[in-house]
């Protein structure tokens, strides 16, 4: 099974991430925490660049060393895993590629569907978690500014409008769990929800 979670910088998505793992672990599956850009040798290489705050990289740039990011990581990584019978749980996946390159950056969609398409060689996820909260209160949490933080609030209201785009279109597999006003402990239960029918 291949989870995936979604959202704006600093929506908590890697706190629930780790509970949600442990939770899969609980339920006496084999499980593989892993994210993006990044989880492999090379993608993570790969995540040093694209977050370098010093470096200044094209629109086009970025969304090309995302989707190569993503390449590496599900054939060596994700595939292999899924492959044994095991839970994949992922932070970020394509949909990070529309809602930032694409809806955010204005990329053209139809491209990266293409691209993203050759990249991922049919892999989709089974369950999406979008964290669903105001780039006003999440941005206030993050300290230390990666490349892609340090474009702003007005950035990720685009990122976030972008990801209601995509949960409109992809009803199914994409949940959106509103995290504003809920603590860890209430977020998780939704959480829990939404996976337990596929246990
Ligand atoms: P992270 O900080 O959540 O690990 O993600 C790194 C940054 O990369 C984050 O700002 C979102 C961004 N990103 C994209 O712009 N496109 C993508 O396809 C992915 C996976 C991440």
């Amino acid at each position: 099974m291949f989870i995936t979670i979604e959202g704006i910088d600093g929506s908590g998505k890697t706190t629930q991430a780790k509970l949600l793992a442990e939770y899969c672990e609980s339920h006496n599956k084999n499980v593989l925490l892993t994210r993006e850009p990044g989880g492999s040798d090379v993608s993570e290489k790969i995540r040093t660049i694209l977050l370098d705050p010093n470096l200044i990289i094209s629109g086009r740039t970025e969304l090309l060393l995302m989707v190569a990011a993503r390449s590496e990581h599900v054939s060596k990584t994700i595939k292999p895993f899924l492959e044994k019978g095991g839970v994949v749980i992922c932070e970020r996946f394509s949909d990070s590629t529309f809602a930032y390159q694409g809806y955010a950056r204005n990329l053209d969609i139809s491209i990266i569907e293409v691209i993203n398409n050759f990249a991922i060689d049919n892999l989709k996820p089974d369950l999406t978690l979008f964290f669903d909260h105001e780039p006003e209160i999440t941005f206030s949490r993050l300290n230390n500014h990666d490349r892609m933080e340090l474009e702003g609030k007005e950035f990720q209201e685009k990122v976030r409008n972008g990801f209601k785009k995509i949960a409109i279109r992809e009803k199914k597999r994409f949940k959106v769990i509103n995290v504003k006003d809920f603590n860890i402990e209430q977020v998780f239960e939704k959480v829990k929800k939404n996976v337990n029918c596929f246990f």
